[in-house]
């Protein structure tokens, strides 16, 4: 596509001398309104060099120029040279290119050969799949989805919570108090109540602990009968977050979650000791982050059993070894800040390099209304209520506003879904907030079915049209505001995907492809497309098909399906 920042350049520093176009790129902004036009070079830095005064400056360059193809206008108003971009090249080029490139117009290959890892979702097995992980789950995934489309070899990872002295309890109680055919037939709410009785009955009877500790020893030692309890938990846990991510369309490339590492960490801790990073403390060894401002990690307990934050060390280790990776992302959330910057330094202490390439991408808590969500206290709301609720909901909208749309079931999935997704992830990623069903369920404004009905409006017109879609269109019929404006937000597409994910921050994806569906909805209430005239309609036809085109694959950047029809 054409660089218009390169343009300008060329122009300028053919006309002008003593300026190289790198001086002149460096000085180009983008102005706040466009009735200051596209571009615009303030002269001040330009003062000192030419002995003259900012505005002097401006006005011989603009003097100067002798003006090309790509720009309609070249003016100064004070020290400033602006540049007006000619709309009818802007229009040819932006549409001619997503007409040709189609559905992966914005994407470019700068992760070609790269192995980024995004470790993402990752609950706690035999605990809920509850509205607090919807956050890692669904930005994780669309983080994924963003690098993938960046030409990076995304590698999307699952670190399960499927380890620790938690499991010891959990076998303890299942030995007493549990049966197998119940807890089969509704595993994560049976398996919680063993583990709420569990620390009911500590209380009463310590030596539970103790018996608890013993279990996971046992398991550490790979007895069989507690690897066998553990894997049959894991097992029916797994089933459960299964269906959640079948109906959120998402694969793992793996699952290697922390219990993956068991037999990885002595290896790691040996390591550490030879870096002379441990030291005892109470018989248990800690690394002492003093010197970095930070409390000390504790990395082995007194009784051998190692803790979470061993087994993230190792598994860095290891994801080194096995992807070489570019980038190791962790979707995880901001309460835990600390623990990322913990391992990580004493990944860079250890002596490596690439601890710089770890990156922890935290997220704002979510809360209920009633309270900080506790599944033990049962103040939970399960990820895939929600998921239902919201396709539920759209099933009655649907019936009531649209009874004959085909493949309802359907829709209504890809609409109830898309709106619960969008505004997860139309929220900037880093702030807290409340989850309210009214407000996950609200579908008017600029919400998820917004975007997809200007979709399916879209795509509507193309079909009634009836005409084959050409790039050979009289592009001066489409340099009117309305669609300029839809024009530009398609030209700024890509640098949007860049940035997102440059700042993994998916949110401006969303962002972005609201306001095309805006512009696209004033362009469509202000200009007839299916006009009389052919060469308007062609013309306006083709604005269409490139703005349905990427409002399709922004949605599918988050992870959200642009149905044809709802
Ligand atoms: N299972 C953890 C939890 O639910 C999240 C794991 C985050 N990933 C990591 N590598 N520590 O809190």
């Amino acid at each position: 596509m054409i660089d218009f920042r390169e343009k300008l350049s060329e122009e300028v520093s053919n006309n002008v001398k003593d300026l190289t176009s790198e001086e002149i790129k460096e000085l180009v902004e983008i102005p706040p309104n466009y009735d200051m036009g596209d571009y615009a070079m303030p002269c001040f830095r330009l003062a000192k060099k030419f002995r003259k005064s900012p505005q002097i400056i401006a006005e011989e360059i603009v003097n100067a120029l002798k003006g090309n193809q790509y720009f309609e206008r070249i003016e100064n108003v004070g020290p400033y040279v602006n540049f007006f971009v000619n709309k009818e090249v802007l229009a040819e080029d932006v549409l001619k290119e997503v007409f040709d490139k189609k559905e992966s117009y914005g994407a470019t290959d700068v992760g070609k050969s790269r192995n980024v890892i995004v470790e993402f979702s990752s609950p706690n097995i035999a605990k809920p799949f509850h509205i607090g992980h919807i956050r890692t789950t669904v930005i994780g995934h669309a983080l994924y989805r963003i690098y993938k489309f960046l030409g990076f070899n995304a590698i999307a990872i699952n670190h399960l919570g499927d380890y620790g002295t938690q499991f010891g309890k959990l076998i303890v109680a299942y030995k007493q108090w549990g049966d197998r055919d119940v807890i089969e037939s509704n595993p994560i709410p049976e398996l919680l109540k063993l583990y709420i009785r569990f620390h009911q009955e500590a209380e009463k009877t310590p030596q539970l602990d103790d018996e608890a500790r013993m279990w996971f020893k046992k398991l550490e030692n790979k007895d069989s009968e507690a690897t066998e309890l553990w894997q049959w938990i894991r097992d029916v846990s797994l089933k459960e977050f299964n269906r959640v991510y079948d109906m959120l369309n998402i694969k793992f490339d793996s699952f290697a979650g922390e219990s993956f590492y068991s037999d990885k960490m002595p290896v790691v801790v040996e390591k550490m000791e030879q870096k002379g990073l441990l030291t005892e403390s109470q018989g248990a060894k800690i690394v002492d982050l003093e010197s970095y401002d930070m409390p000390p990690a504790l990395i082995k307990k007194k009784d051998g059993s190692t803790l979470y934050i061993t087994r993230d060390i190792a598994a860095a280790i290891y994801r080194k070894e096995e992807y070489d990776f570019y980038k190791n992302i962790y979707v995880v959330g901001s309460q835990q800040i600390l623990h990322f910057k913990q391992w990580i330094k004493i990944i860079e202490l250890m002596g490596h390099d690439w601890a710089k390439d770890c990156i922890h991408v935290p997220f704002g808590m979510v809360s209920l209304e009633e309270g900080t969500m506790s599944t033990r206290a049962g103040r939970v709301v399960f990820l895939e209520d929600v998921l239902n609720k919201a396709v539920e909901k759209t099933k009655e909208i649907i019936e009531n506003k649209n009874p004959k749309l085909e493949n309802k079931e359907q829709v209504a999935k890809e609409v109830g879904i898309g709106a619960v997704l969008f505004q997860e992830l139309s929220n900037n990623r880093i702030k807290d907030y409340t989850f309210s069903w009214d407000k996950t369920l609200a579908f008017e404004g600029e919400t998820g079915p917004y975007v997809q009905y200007t979709h399916t409006r879209a795509s509507s017109i193309l079909r009634r049209a009836d005409v084959k879609i050409d790039k050979d269109v009289d592009y001066s019929i489409l340099i009117n505001d309305e669609a300029v404006n839809v024009i530009r937000l398609l030209q700024g597409f890509n640098q949007v995907i860049i940035d997102a994910m440059e700042k993994n921050e998916p949110s401006f994806i969303t962002r972005h492809i609201t306001e095309i569906a805006k512009a696209y909805n004033r362009f469509y209430h202000s200009c007839p497309i299916l006009s009389e005239d052919d060469d308007i309609k062609k013309a306006r036809l083709l604005l269409t098909y490139a703005a349905k085109t990427v409002i399709k694959t922004g949605l599918n950047l988050l992870g959200i399906d642009a149905p044809e029809k709802m």
